[in-house]
């Protein structure tokens, strides 16, 4: 029964309220949303990404091919480059599997080139099978200098090499291919399926570009002399200008990231996707593990002003310094930035509080207007998380990013966390959030907290799932929202409760109560599948059994596996072939794989045992 309360009016729903996190985890960027199909297109990957990383992983050399690092670069940003031999060539074996390709499409060749002597360089795309399209050539003369092509595949392959050949001696550099089948068609764009599916959520906004991949490592600056393969922690500007002049980092996911998607990049796609964009800076406290603090003023002060610059970069005229670049790269328009998150997961209050205060102030004395989001520590409990919160009350902060991964229970069960949240205080932006799995049963349980964060529109402002993008060959972390390899994308179960939710956001808030009375046995009218919950705190076993007797379900919580949060889903049921079968715990979404069967009403019987006293 749900009652309506027509005489109060509930929360306001902003627009923005429900956005997606993107972080680059996952190889979300190189071999994911970033279009580019050359793995270590520059020859920049090293032991500091990679224990087992060599400037020539996903390479293979045949002949001359040597990597050097002198003063015969591309760019000083750009450490490495390599030499090929006359005769010799390279092979690039991308990601996943391979280059995929499409048959019909263009696909659109590039790389940087040096020669003493002109050398004809010939670039093939070809699989086990032969070719996958007409090769190129093209002649390298004199300094470095931009040689382009476009393939056209002849055939659709997902185990692609690309292989390119010199003639004669040759220095080779920012080898690439892209599909010329972009998002949006832009140059140096992003993967259309990915994007697309991103864009059909309908997203309020985008965090980017992390999560722990902003505020670890190293503070410093790049330096060409000494540091340039230590890992550094997310500084916007390393990520923007000509490509071939960003400098490459260790990601501290385990990997290199080429930045070729980058602040400019995350920013485009934001508008292109209508969605408010929300970068998040390091404050100067390594998080996530590696808790330590920076103390230095001279690199803080350096650090507060590239924050400043970042807000002329999105916001400023043409006439600034940092618009004109944004101008240059192809946008004159402001990008519309209001909301900027400094900081994430600290672990160590006082001493982040210390240095947020002093980024709020600079930002608020120049940019009155914008909204700087502080940080609630790393989870939701503990002494981390009260002791920021109440930094965070005290000094008025207008915005706190909580961050939690709990189980599909803990969600059922805390759907009421924010009624109880300060009205007058910071508002909430629920930065990430997931309940541990990918199952149909996370979803609804995700679904069912939703309504609750709606509820409290009024108290939280913004919310995002977490993470977003997962390469299936390449996972650091699950459960996550949209999964891919190579050739194919697909959502999860809680990708398609984003979605409801995102595409449907009301305007208000209605109050109402639902009541029920928990039925032991009845028809379950147009359900897609049943999912039981009972701990083995309080229950000894749990069954579920069909109106003819059939014994669907049975858990047996004294077997000793009563791991409840991890077998949330052994209550799950699925249709197949017109009977009940279990779904399996390993497999993704099993509730909805009911074949060309159409769904029946099914008289169950479910019975809990409680403990005995
Ligand atoms: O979303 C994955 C990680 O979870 C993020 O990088 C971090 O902020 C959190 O701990």
């Amino acid at each position: 029964t749900i009652d309506v309360d027509r005489t109060r009016t509930g929360a306001q729903i902003d627009d923005s309220m429900y956005g997606v996190f993107y972080e680059d985890i996952n190889r979300a960027a190189d071999g994911g949303l970033y279009a580019e199909l050359v793995q270590n297109r520059s020859f920049e990957y090293s032991t500091a990404d990679h224990k087992d990383y060599t400037p020539l992983t996903s390479w293979k050399a045949s002949g001359t091919a040597d990597v050097k690092d002198d003063a015969g670069r591309l760019h000083t940003r750009n450490r490495n480059y390599l030499a090929l031999g006359a005769g010799a060539s390279v092979t690039n074996s991308g990601y996943n599997t391979g280059i995929a390709v499409q048959k019909g499409k263009r696909y659109d060749f590039s790389l940087w080139a040096r020669a003493e002597q002109p050398a004809a360089l010939t670039a093939t795309l070809q699989d086990a099978t032969g070719s996958l399209a007409q090769a190129r050539r093209v002649t390298a003369r004199g300094g470095w200098a931009k040689y382009t092509a476009t393939f056209t595949a002849a055939r659709t392959s997902t185990t692609g090499r690309l292989t390119v050949a010199a003639e004669r001696p040759a220095a080779l550099d920012m080898i690439s291919l892209f599909p010329r089948d972009t998002y949006k068609g832009r140059a140096n764009g992003l993967r259309k399926d990915l994007a697309e599916k991103i864009e059909a959520l309908n997203p309020g906004f985008l965090r980017f570009p992390g999560g722990c991949l902003v505020n670890t490592g190293s503070h410093e600056a790049y330096d060409a002399q000494s540091n340039w393969q230590r890992k550094r922690s997310y500084q916007w500007k390393d990520t923007v200008g000509p490509v071939e002049q960003r400098a490459t980092n260790a990601n501290f996911w385990g990997y290199n990231q080429s930045y070729g998607l980058g602040y400019y990049e995350y920013f485009q796609f934001a508008e292109d996707i209508g969605a408010m964009p929300l970068p998040v800076v390091p404050a100067l406290v390594t998080g996530c593990g590696q808790n330590q603090a920076t103390d230095d003023p001279a690199l803080l002060k350096r650090h507060i002003q590239d924050t400043l610059d970042l807000i002329e970069f999105a916001n400023g005229p043409v006439t600034s310094a940092w618009g004109k670049k944004r101008a240059q790269m192809g946008h004159p328009e402001p990008f519309g930035l209001t909301h900027l998150g400094v900081g994430n997961e600290e672990n160590l209050p006082d001493e982040f509080f210390a240095r947020f205060k002093e980024f709020r102030a600079a930002i608020e004395a120049k940019y009155p207007d914008i909204t700087v989001v502080s940080n609630s520590g790393p989870d939701d409990t503990g002494s981390t998380f009260d002791r920021l919160w109440q930094l965070n009350r005290d000094a008025k902060v207008d915005m706190v990013d909580e961050h939690y991964y709990n189980s599909p229970q803990w969600f059922l069960e805390n759907n009421d966390r924010y009624d109880s949240y300060d009205r007058s205080g910071p508002k909430v932006f629920l930065g990430e959030y997931a309940s541990l799995d990918n199952k149909f049963s996370n979803a609804l349980a995700e679904a069912a907290y939703m309504t609750g964060l709606e509820r409290n529109a009024d108290v939280v402002k913004l919310a995002s799932y977490a993470p977003l993008l997962a390469n299936k060959d390449y996972v650091q972390w699950k459960p996550d929202m949209i999964w891919f390899d190579n050739a194919r994308s697909w959502g999860s179960a809680s990708y398609e409760t984003q979605k409801l939710f995102m595409r449907n956001t009301g305007d208000q808030v209605v109050p109402s109560k639902a009541s029920t009375t928990p039925a032991t046995s009845g028809p379950i009218t147009g359900a897609v599948g049943l999912s039981t919950w009972a701990t083995s705190a309080a229950y000894d076993d749990v069954r579920v059994t069909a109106a003819d007797g059939t014994s669907l379900l049975t858990d047996d919580f004294t077997d000793g596996d009563s791991q409840w949060t991890r077998a949330a889903g052994r209550g799950s049921w699925a249709v197949q072939d017109g009977a009940f079968v279990q779904s399996d715990e390993t497999a993704e979404n099993t509730l909805v794989t009911a074949g060309d069967k159409a769904w029946q009403n099914y008289d169950l019987k479910v019975k809990a045992t409680k403990k005995s006293g």
